[in-house]
């Protein structure tokens, strides 16, 4: 199946591709940061008719509405394009990612970054990959030596769970902090072992179900901000190389929510 999941993925990649830097319609969502575009909804018309064709039973969820509901045991969780807003604004970090469920655990996920042309991918049990290339999280061990990276949700503006104190208080503690844009990616670069830490509140199980399988793959943890197990639906993830994790915790706690 992970075969079928990169071809799929690269077939949509092959969408954005082409699409990034020309005019598209743009259309909002919950609000005017919230952008849906053409090529989104391309991107997801070529993976859930796949999806359809090849695997009819199965449940598909999928962020721009596509939805299968038949009560199988395996769950297709489709981010069609996922940094959006980089992608209308010509910034090229974006993603396509792919997760599939058995019986609520995820088996296999690829995250395909789109313009440097990297399929990051993983089966339960069998490590991460990237291209052919096995990878793992990095090895620091010390907060004060890491690098982290975290996004916003489109709610932003209303602070939720702290995450602007949140952003303040973990941006002093280590080297650097940074914010690409696509969860999906985020989760892959602590996978490679570029960032150390990556936190974010309300993400989708869309933002999530790809990345999380790919990090943990490679060596690392995700969990909410006081270290428990967390599934797709979660509305806080921290995910990182495992060593740092309670030190990211610590001050997390120190700044409450
Ligand atoms: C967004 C990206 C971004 C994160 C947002 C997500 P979208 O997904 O993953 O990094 O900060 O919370 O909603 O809307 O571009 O698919
Ligand atoms: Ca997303
Ligand atoms: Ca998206």
């Amino acid at each position: 199946m992970i075969e079928e999941i990169i071809e799929i993925s690269k077939q949509a990649g092959a969408i954005i591709r082409d699409g990034f830097g020309t005019q598209f319609n743009i259309e909002f969502k919950s609000n005017e940061n919230n952008l849906v575009t053409e090529i989104d909804k391309a991107s997801e018309k070529t993976i859930v008719d796949f999806i359809r064709k090849k695997y009819p039973s199965h449940d598909i969820l999928a962020e721009e509405g596509s939805e299968v509901k038949n009560d199988s045991e395996y769950l297709w969780v489709v981010d069609p394009l996922d940094g959006t807003t980089n992608f209308a604004h010509g910034l090229p970090i974006f993603s396509v990612s792919i997760g599939v469920q058995k019986n609520g655990e995820t088996i296999a996920a690829v995250v395909y970054d789109v313009m440097r042309d990297v399929i990051y991918s993983a089966e339960k049990g069998s490590g991460s990959f990237a291209n052919a290339e096995k990878i793992e999280v990095s090895k620091t061990d010390r907060i004060e030596q890491s690098l982290l990276v975290t996004g916003f949700p489109y709610n932003v503006a209303d602070n939720p769970e702290g995450a602007f104190e949140r952003f303040i208080a973990l941006t002093k503690k280590s080297r650097g902090m940074r914010r690409l844009g696509s969860a999906a990616i985020d989760f892959c670069y602590i996978a490679s072992g570029v960032f150390d830490g990556f936190w974010e509140v309300y993400l989708h199980p869309w933002d999530i179900c790809g990345g999380k399988l790919i990090a943990e793959e490679a060596g690392g943890i995700v969990t909410d901000f006081e270290g428990n197990a967390i599934n797709i639906f979660s509305k806080k993830i921290l995910a990182s190389n495992k060593l740092i994790h309670n030190q990211i915790i610590e001050v997390m706690n120190e700044v409450g929510s």
